[in-house]
């Protein structure tokens, strides 16, 4: 039958296991639903031999928007509700630095979006490169601002600006703006633009969402994603400065990420539906196996409970491979994956 499912009042939920899935290559590739996700999503809910419902939650390294603007997004797309109670993207953990650095330069995503996000995490000085090439058009030669991005940007003297650190937020429109204004401030004299440091190694610390170098978009092939900036920022660090750099990414396979979603599953599954005792087995299900599968097996050593990685194929994982982590199963679709799941319980 092709119509709604219909979910009975009394079914139950399990409190033994539960599920956190990747988003992109996973569910969604280009902005479009992977077809068997939206059935997947439904089986979660209830429609399965048991007729349990198993709670679940996002964990994904991507961002540019706020976690509020991106659950209404994944609902449409997945037909289901999702709230920023049970997701986590690339940006999320940035939000427990906002006390610690004053002024901080934030990179990447769409117009005004990641200030916006980082003002919402409480950040109360938030700067852009719009910012400093509208302040001084010369900082990036083949670079000029559209009149909307001029409008946008903010008016500022640099030469007085403390810069304390830089958060690459979301992918960038423009890395060649971007890791201009990146490099001047990692190679400057504290923070200051328009300084060079003698010895480079006074610039403010650089921050990434997550690294991954590679990911699953609408093109067919996989395409360079943040981690690929990173490892370009960092090369060219050492070729104009002879040193080399330190930078910090968030996101999978970081285990503090998987803290991070650790405590949300629990808030998630107490808030919603009343269990107040962690899950016995969570299976992660990725299509990186650098991020999802190796940040999962990690944490899952660690962990008091089970992380059990499950890799899909509609991603970056290329069939026939083998792949740099190995997941506990390698199935074809995330629905696959969930019945994986549902099957090894019962
Ligand atoms: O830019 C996002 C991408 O690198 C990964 O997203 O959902 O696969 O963790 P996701
Ligand atoms: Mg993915």
């Amino acid at each position: 039958p092709t119509s709604e499912p219909e979910t009975p009042p009394d079914t139950l939920v399990t409190d033994k296991f539960a599920f956190a899935f990747d988003i992109d290559g996973v569910l969604i590739r280009g902005g479009r639903p992977i077809p068997e996700a939206i059935e997947a999503m439904q089986v979660l809910n209830g429609k399965n031999d048991y007729g349990i419902k198993i709670p679940y939650i996002f964990v994904t390294n991507g961002g540019g928007k706020t976690e509020q603007e991106r659950c209404i997004q994944l609902s449409k797309q997945l037909d289901i509700e999702v709230s920023p109670g049970q997701f986590i993207c690339g940006h999320t953990p940035m939000r427990e630095m906002a006390e610690k650095f004053k002024t901080v330069l934030v990179v990447g995503g769409e117009g005004e979006k990641c200030r916006h996000v980082a003002e919402g995490y409480g950040f109360t000085d938030v700067v852009t490169p719009g910012d400093i090439i509208k302040d001084n058009p010369d900082t990036t030669p083949f670079r000029k601002l559209t009149e909307e991005e001029h409008g946008n940007s903010r008016e500022r003297n640099f030469a007085e600006t403390k810069i304390d650190a830089i958060f690459v937020f979301a992918d960038s429109r423009d890395w060649a703006g971007d890791q201009q204004i990146i490099l001047d401030l990692l190679m400057s004299k504290g923070g200051y633009l328009g300084t060079r440091s003698e010895n480079f190694d006074e610039g403010p610390p650089l921050f990434f969402s997550h690294n991954d170098v590679v990911w699953s978009a609408s093109h067919d092939l996989t395409r360079l994603g943040m981690g690929a900036l990173r490892l370009s920022i960092e090369a060219m660090f050492k070729a104009v400065t002879g040193k080399d750099l330190e930078t910090t990414a968030f996101g999978k396979p970081q285990i503090g990420t998987f803290q991070f979603a650790t405590r949300l599953l629990q808030q998630w599954r107490k808030d919603t539906h009343g269990i107040d005792a962690p899950p016995e087995t969570v299976y992660f299900v990725g299509d990186t196996p650098e991020s999802d599968i190796r940040g999962t097996n990690q944490f899952n050593e660690e962990s008091e409970n089970t992380w059990y990685s499950i890799l899909v194929k509609t991603g970056v994982y290329e069939n026939g491979t083998t792949p740099k982590y190995e997941p506990k199963a390698t199935v074809d679709t995330v629905l696959d994956a969930v019945t994986h799941g549902i099957h090894r319980e019962n």
